[in-house]
């Protein structure tokens, strides 16, 4: 049975440090390791939605959940709405604790062709793409992105996080970078603190941790 929306809140709400999403790192050893000192909500590295589709094996098997592994969220990327949500129809099939849609990757072959960070550079086109994932599954959505694409001198992360909200994305991560910094220079919590005032879904502060 998978969980609601509220009951999600309130898991993230027991357990707020929640392991990041780490492409080659985060996978099913590296969770088990990270449960046996302490971590309870994990995310599988991201996974591609059209390897997913394609029947890909290596996507395949970053979503399968062993039944140790139940409080795990699966992370997808890609481009295109429709493509995303039947992905997510797709890894809900897997049981995850609920679906994670990457809209923070930088890299330029990601973020570069629409995915990842890449839904940054048309804030409209993401809340769409949210909503449409939420509505497609039955279990809840969560959104990680960035403070905004740069270098904007006014971060767009703070009407988005209210936008993405009404979609019924059950949380939020913040990067506190932009896109354009990747992994360099100091993150920004300031800009997680404007989001949460602004929303009541959990807010989960990224970078630099
Ligand atoms: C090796 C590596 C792989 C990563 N893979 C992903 C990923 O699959 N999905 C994702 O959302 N973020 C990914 N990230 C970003 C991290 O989840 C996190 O946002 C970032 O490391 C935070 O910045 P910090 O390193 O300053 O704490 C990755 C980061 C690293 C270093």
């Amino acid at each position: 049975m998978p969980l609601s929306v509220a009951e999600l809140r309130a898991k993230i709400a027991e357990n707020p440090a929640i392991l990041a999403p780490m492409e080659d790192v985060t996978d099913v050893v590296f969770r088990r390791l990270c449960r046996k000192f302490g971590g309870k909500i994990m995310m599988t590295e991201f996974v591609n939605v059209e390897g997913l589709l394609r029947g890909c094996r290596n996507a395949r098997r970053k979503i399968s959940l062993a039944d140790d592994d139940r409080m795990t969220a699966i992370q997808i990327y890609g481009a295109d709405p429709q493509r995303l949500s039947e992905a997510a129809r797709f890894a809900a099939t897997a049981q995850p604790m609920f679906i994670d849609v990457n809209c923070g990757c930088w890299v330029p072959k990601i973020a570069g062709r629409g995915a990842g960070a890449g839904w940054l550079r048309d804030p409209h086109a993401m809340v769409a793409m949210a909503k449409m994932v939420v509505d497609s599954v039955g279990v809840p959505v969560t959104v990680k992105t960035r403070i905004g694409y740069g270098p904007e001198s006014e971060m767009p992360i703070v009407d988005l996080a209210r936008r993405l909200e009404d979609t019924g994305i059950a949380a939020l991560t913040i990067h506190c970078r932009t896109a354009s910094m990747g992994h360099s220079g100091a993150a920004d919590w300031t800009w997680a603190q404007k989001a949460r005032e602004v929303v009541s879904i959990p807010v989960v502060v990224n970078g630099d941790v």
